[in-house]
């Protein structure tokens, strides 16, 4: 299976822009609850959500006042941002799906301002998201200087070259490490500290590709160009060297197969963390 036949379009009859006028409206309406509750925090929520004309100018805005530094200011990294979420209309549907994905599958976030204003998951991937449209616009130097912001801001290293679908969750993002050849397809969880990297034999296409619906759990090693099947688990600390099938759950060092999953079970979705059942093959 080619990488690009990995990245399917999202599988929900919704469109994206209903969707997006949807999520932009109860972020809005949560912003301004907050904005009552919080009086030291009213300005920074005005400024940032109440004050934007939509998601993606919103999303641009908090992104650039996290990521601008001494080097590329916020002004200009605002820029960017809106540019890279206007221009690009798969990366501003992709970032209101990845919102969605962690309030169904984050049992601590129960709304979406959370998210946007806080969790360094999804900055760190929306950040990767506007680095990997200057990747394709030939910008590397500033996609590389986003990586590097995202890196030192958010603990999380994402090569801008990397693919990576939508409705994706990066839970706690702390060590999470995902190389230049990696493919990660819609619907997939990635927890903490998680590697998607090379085995340092390879060159060239040398990085793993996750498909749909799999849970990489904490710790979690994926090394060189394996494929990780559709709707797989992957187990806490595991370290896998060759390709994993679907719906099966593997664990240990190096890792094997430990049980099956139905294949109507979505690991990544319910953030099902058991191992399944079957005969511990
Ligand atoms: C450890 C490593 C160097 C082994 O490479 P190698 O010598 O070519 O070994 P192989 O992949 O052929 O594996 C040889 C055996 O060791 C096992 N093995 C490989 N890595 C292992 C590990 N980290 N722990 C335990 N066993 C391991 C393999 O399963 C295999 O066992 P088997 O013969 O019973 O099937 C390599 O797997 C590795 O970890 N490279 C570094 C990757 C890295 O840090 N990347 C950074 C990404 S950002």
């Amino acid at each position: 299976m080619t990488a690009r036949a990995i990245l399917q379009p999202p599988l929900r009859a919704i469109s994206h822009s209903t969707e997006e006028a949807e999520v932009w409206a109860e972020l809005r309406a949560e912003a301004m609850a907050a904005l009552i509750e919080e009086p030291l925090y009213a300005g920074l929520i005005q400024a940032t959500i109440l004050d934007q004309r939509s998601l993606a100018q919103a999303l641009a805005y908090r992104l650039a006042h996290r990521l601008g530094d001494g080097d590329l200011s916020r002004l200009s990294m605002r820029d960017l941002c809106l540019k890279a979420f206007e221009a690009d209309s798969r990366a501003s549907a992709h970032a209101v799906r990845d919102l969605v994905a962690i309030r169904e599958r984050d049992p601590t976030c129960r709304r979406y301002l959370d998210p946007f204003l806080f969790y360094k998951g999804f900055a760190a991937l929306e950040g990767y998201r506007v680095g990997h449209w200057l990747w394709h616009q030939g910008r590397a130097t500033l996609a590389l200087h986003v990586q590097s912001r995202i890196s030192e801001v958010f603990g999380c290293d994402i090569h801008p070259a990397a693919r990576i679908g939508s409705g994706v969750f990066i839970d706690h993002a702390t060590g999470v490490v995902i190389g230049e050849t990696t493919v990660v397809a819609d619907d997939v969880s990635i927890l903490q500290s998680v590697t998607l990297g090379g085995n340092g034999k390879e060159s060239g296409d040398r990085h793993p590709k996750i498909e749909r619906g799999v849970l990489l759990s904490v710790g979690a090693k994926v090394l060189g160009n394996v494929r990780v099947g559709e709707g797989a688990k992957i187990a806490a600390a595991a370290v896998v060297l060759a390709d994993v099938p679907a719906h099966t759950t593997v664990a240990g060092v190096p890792a094997r197969v430990v049980s099956r999953l139905r294949a109507d079970e979505e690991p990544a979705l319910s953030m099902d963390q058991s191992f399944g059942f079957g005969d511990g093959i």
